[in-house]
């Protein structure tokens, strides 16, 4: 008698749409798919004293990530925390405030930056390797855990201004007016980031996602050495350390420039922000890489035959191509729960 042969894993769908084999029906998760558009987000939210604390507290954390899985049964859980964990870890000081958005104390001088830790105090990112392990023990067999970091132009823009701005100028001034310094910055992120992702890895993530934000605000040289540089080398590192792991960059923005990012080698797929062409982008960059994307939040929170319409573009326009179903952009804290619910009977029905 022969031993029975193991059973194979699942294959999930977000990674067989990551390694480059179309589905049939493509799997689907939102940006910021957990968050304030959800009664039970807002609930669990206000037990937590700052929105930080929630971020490292692994039972809440991990709740927070689980609830859009349980509502909609989307493909992928993306880990509930922030970007801006990453300069906390830093020694940076970070908080958020109500209706306002992050507030962090500005880097400004030579003498801010070299306050700063040489290496993350892995200690206080703690709490979100034990979610990630956390949530990937308690994910259902086909569900699929996305880690992710800021990418290191978008992460440092908020270092540098403080906050959130509408074009990230500061930041540019900064960069113009002090090239050495904020390349320092930017190496301090890429090695801090790549470690970061890893450990999400070891602990359970099964892909990553790294979100340049801000890249389209960047013209073309500056873009070229703040935003694609930087992730190639985060791309480059990590694939050499776990060659099987997928990864996503989210270069919002990118518009023409996405062909810069036909090399990078190691990297699975490209997330595409709204305002992308699909056929545009697929003809720009090579078939090995799948596709993330694109519909319009504003389509999702309109409903009704915007979004009906919007949908059925977003499906034509990555047919033929390993397409990951999402938004180009995060999910709007105003969106309709039944929209939400529409948009995922759409999508499963093929349009
Ligand atoms: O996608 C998910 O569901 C996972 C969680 C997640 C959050 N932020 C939770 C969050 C992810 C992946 C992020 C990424 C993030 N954070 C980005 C990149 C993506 C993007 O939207 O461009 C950026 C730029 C940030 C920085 C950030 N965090 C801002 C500007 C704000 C304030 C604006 C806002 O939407 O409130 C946050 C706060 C934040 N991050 C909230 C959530 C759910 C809201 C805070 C709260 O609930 O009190």
């Amino acid at each position: 008698m022969t031993a029975a042969s193991p059973r194979p894993a699942p294959t999930k769908p977000l990674i067989a749409a990551l390694a480059g084999v179309r589905q049939p029906v493509p799997p689907l998760w939102l940006m910021r798919q957990a968050g304030r558009y959800l009664p039970e987000y807002r609930a669990i939210r206000a037990k937590a004293k700052s929105f930080l604390d929630f971020c490292y507290t692994p039972t809440l954390a991990t709740e927070a990530t689980l609830q859009p899985i349980r509502r909609f049964g989307f493909d992928a859980a993306i880990l509930f925390s922030d970007i801006l964990v990453a300069p906390d870890a830093l020694g940076q000081s970070v908080s958020f405030e109500e209706g306002e958005g992050p507030r962090l104390k500005p880097i400004e001088t030579a003498a801010d930056l070299a306050a700063l830790r040489d290496e993350a105090d892995w200690s206080r990112l703690a709490p979100v390797f034990e979610t990630v392990a956390r949530v990937k023990a308690t994910l259902p067999d086909a569900v699929a855990l996305i880690g992710f970091c800021g990418a290191p132009w978008t992460v440092a823009s908020y270092m540098i201004a403080g906050r959130g701005t509408p074009d990230q100028a500061l930041a540019r001034l900064f960069a113009y007016k002090n090239p050495d310094l904020f390349a320092a910055l930017i190496d301090k992120l890429v090695e801090l980031s790549t470690a970061y992702l890893e450990r999400q890895l070891r602990a359970g993530a099964e892909a990553v996602q790294i979100f340049d934000s801000w890249a389209g605000v960047l013209p073309p040289v500056e873009f070229e050495r703040w935003c694609v540089a930087p992730i190639a080398r985060i791309v480059a590192k990590l694939h050499a350390a776990l060659p099987e792991a997928p990864i996503i960059a989210f270069p919002r923005g990118a518009a023409t420039q996405l062909a810069k990012f036909a090399d990078l080698d190691g990297l699975a797929a490209i997330g595409l922000d709204t305002a992308a062409e699909p056929r545009a982008a697929a003809a720009a960059l090579p078939a090995r890489l799948a596709l993330q994307g694109n519909l319009d939040p504003l389509a999702l929170l309109a409903g009704g035959r915007a979004l009906d319409e919007g949908i059925d573009r977003t499906l034509q326009g990555f047919a033929g191509r390993a397409h990951i179903f999402n938004l180009g952009h995060g999910i709007l804290p105003e969106t309709p729960i039944p929209h939400v619910e529409r948009l995922v009977a759409r999508v499963r029905a093929g349009g």
